[in-house]
């Protein structure tokens, strides 16, 4: 009852902001967090975006466990403040939020992104950008839904109950030099 709640006035709240939605607050599994952890395989210093983070569990879970700098990315003012209020309790210095729409920000110094969106709003928009902005070498991972036209360099699935993972790299899923030309 009081989950459904939460789900019903957060969604809403993403109406209440102007931006482009790439999907609606569904949060990652907990299970998967291992998971999308390995394979992010971070190393230290490496700068690490969750786009549309909802409400931070992706993002504190990799912060807590890596050397890499953690940015979470959220539409919602909402869950905005579910994740300040987390990273408060967390006080991890690397882990940073951001109120705003994903589109105002520049990926250009990403090094792994993840995102659990939409495949038609990943086909229409996520993927131009990450063409346009995403330096060679940047590795993507999508939870659940692939990214149209793109070759992944793993499909992680351990069993046959589990969702599927998708890890793309700038360079072997795409040629930006094809793009750019
Ligand atoms: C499917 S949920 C995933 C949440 C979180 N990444 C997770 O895996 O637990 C998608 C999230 O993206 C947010 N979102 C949608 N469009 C966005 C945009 N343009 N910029 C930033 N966040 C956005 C939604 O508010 C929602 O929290």
């Amino acid at each position: 009852m009081w989950l459904e709640l939460l789900f019903i006035i957060v969604g809403l709240s993403i109406f209440a902001i102007p931006g482009f939605s790439f999907a609606p607050w569904v949060p990652t599994r907990k299970k998967d967090l291992a998971r999308i952890l390995r394979l992010a395989d971070l190393k230290e210093g490496e700068i690490f975006y969750e786009l549309g983070c909802g409400n931070g569990r992706v993002s504190c879970f990799v912060a807590d466990r890596s050397a890499a700098r953690v940015i979470g990315i959220e539409l919602s003012s909402i869950l905005y403040v579910i994740c300040r209020v987390r990273n408060w309790f967390h006080q991890n210095h690397r882990l940073s939020f951001y109120c705003k729409s994903l589109f105002e920000e520049n990926l250009s110094h990403a090094d792994v992104i993840y995102f659990f969106g939409m495949p038609d709003k990943i086909a229409s928009r996520l993927k131009a950008k990450f063409e346009k902005e995403l330096k060679p070498g940047a590795r993507v991972i999508s939870y659940v839904f692939p990214i149209e036209g793109w070759t992944s360099i793993t499909v992680d699935r351990p069993t046959k109950n589990d969702l599927q993972i998708f890890m793309y790299q700038i360079g072997q899923a795409i040629d930006k030099s094809s793009i750019l030309a």
